[in-house]
């Protein structure tokens, strides 16, 4: 197996041997000048840094390619730092800017994670984003006792208030809310029965962006949710309420800049993708939002065959097939990816993951277990560069 180092460096060899034949226009084809090269080379070998890489790719088409990332590894692991450098124009903190891990007390905050992102961010020059102010998960213990709950509203004011101040000016973005649709609950406009909602009621959405907007006026405030990808019922219903949401907040002229589609999607999923996502995005920019494609991935546990490559062809697909749709709209404008490398994918851990293929690490992201690129990558900057002229 080819160790990221190994891999760096059999790549600058090609490329180096590219340059070599004083041309780097098609390497790959075998013949003529560029017989000294293998006519086939493993996807590995190809050049997927500096001008080839996503952000590159991305950012010739309009676009800011980034990635969630989980701090520690960025601390602690210099080749997956040195990957998410080469390859990011945005980075998010996946857990470490929600409230449990912000806020472990009331009185409390914990930058020191966010804050070493956004230093590594800058020193890179990569933008970085917020997720998130407000979500139905991560909400900690101690603002759920008897005492804090009826104070709830002032706690979430001030959080906002002090976390949106901290970062003002330096953040590209911020999910201002998380979620906040759940039709399955039953309450008026679908709201989510979320802590949130049943403490201060349907307007704290409202609230939290009117209260991000006076404490950074610079970020672009972003509704973020998940669910509306498909052409199936509950999707077409998710978004026609998110509309709603986002159109009622219009109205009341609440500050938003932006929605961010999550797009966790899936391979071997019989429902298709298609008019449903394409006129949703139109009817988001037709409100003057921008769209987001927020935390991207390819859930593979429902391919029945075990074999990488096949999977990996599959997944590939899965995201070419996303990314034509998505990117068609001129109002989409960030790409990122729930982490980069299959090493760090959340999708190993979930309990449907478990039940369907417990032996199985998934093979979701662009770059695998050993940061190695796979179909996956190929497919998402093919997509970008396949982008229609905007
Ligand atoms: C996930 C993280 O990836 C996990 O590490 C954590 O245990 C739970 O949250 N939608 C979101 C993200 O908005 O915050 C979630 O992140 C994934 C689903």
């Amino acid at each position: 197996m080819q160790s990221r180092r190994e891999f760096i460096a059999n790549s600058s060899r090609v490329a180096a041997a590219i340059a070599a034949t004083g041309s780097a226009a098609s390497p790959l084809t075998g013949c003529g000048r560029y017989a000294a090269i293998p006519a086939v080379m493993p996807a590995s070998f190809h050049d997927v840094s500096g001008s080839r890489s996503l952000r590159a790719n991305a950012a010739r088409h309009g676009l800011v390619f980034g990635s969630a990332v989980i701090i520690h590894n960025v601390q602690t692991d210099p080749d997956f730092a040195e990957l998410i450098a080469e390859q990011c124009g945005i980075v998010v903190p996946t857990n470490e800017l929600k409230w449990v891990a912000l806020r472990p007390a009331p009185d409390r905050y914990d930058f020191s994670r966010p804050d070493f992102l956004l230093s590594f961010a800058e020193s890179h020059r990569m933008l970085m984003r917020g997720h998130n102010l407000c979500w139905h998960e991560s909400v900690p213990a101690w603002i759920q006792t008897p005492e804090n709950r009826p104070r709830a509203r002032q706690f979430f004011i001030d959080h906002i208030t002090t976390v949106c101040s901290h970062y003002a000016g330096k953040l590209q973005s911020w999910d201002v809310v998380n979620e906040a649709i759940n039709p399955g609950d039953g309450q008026p406009g679908g709201l989510r029965k979320s802590f949130w909602f049943e403490q201060i009621g349907p307007d704290y959405i409202d609230l939290a962006f009117r209260t991000a907007r006076a404490a950074d006026p610079h970020a672009r405030l972003t509704y973020n949710d998940y669910g509306v990808e498909y052409d199936n019922a509950n999707n077409t219903e998710k978004r026609r309420l998110i509309l709603e949401l986002l159109r009622g907040m219009r109205q009341r002229e609440v500050p938003i800049d932006a929605l961010g589609i999550q797009s966790h999607i899936k391979a071997a999923q019989p429902d298709k993708i298609g008019k449903g996502l394409a006129d949703f995005i139109e009817a988001i920019r037709q409100m003057g939002l921008e769209v987001y494609l927020t935390e991207m991935d390819v859930n593979e546990d429902d391919i029945a065959a075990d074999d990488p490559v096949k999977r990996d062809s599959i997944v590939a697909q899965t995201y070419a097939d996303y990314l034509r749709i998505a990117l068609a709209s001129p109002a989409v404008k960030l790409v990122l990816t729930w982490d980069l490398s299959d090493r760090f994918t959340w999708l190993d851990s979930g309990p449907t993951h478990h039940r369907k293929q417990p032996n199985r690490p998934q093979r979701s992201l662009p770059f695998d277990r050993d940061y190695r690129p796979k179909d996956a990558f190929f497919a998402i900057r093919n997509s970008f560069d396949n982008r229609p002229e905007l």
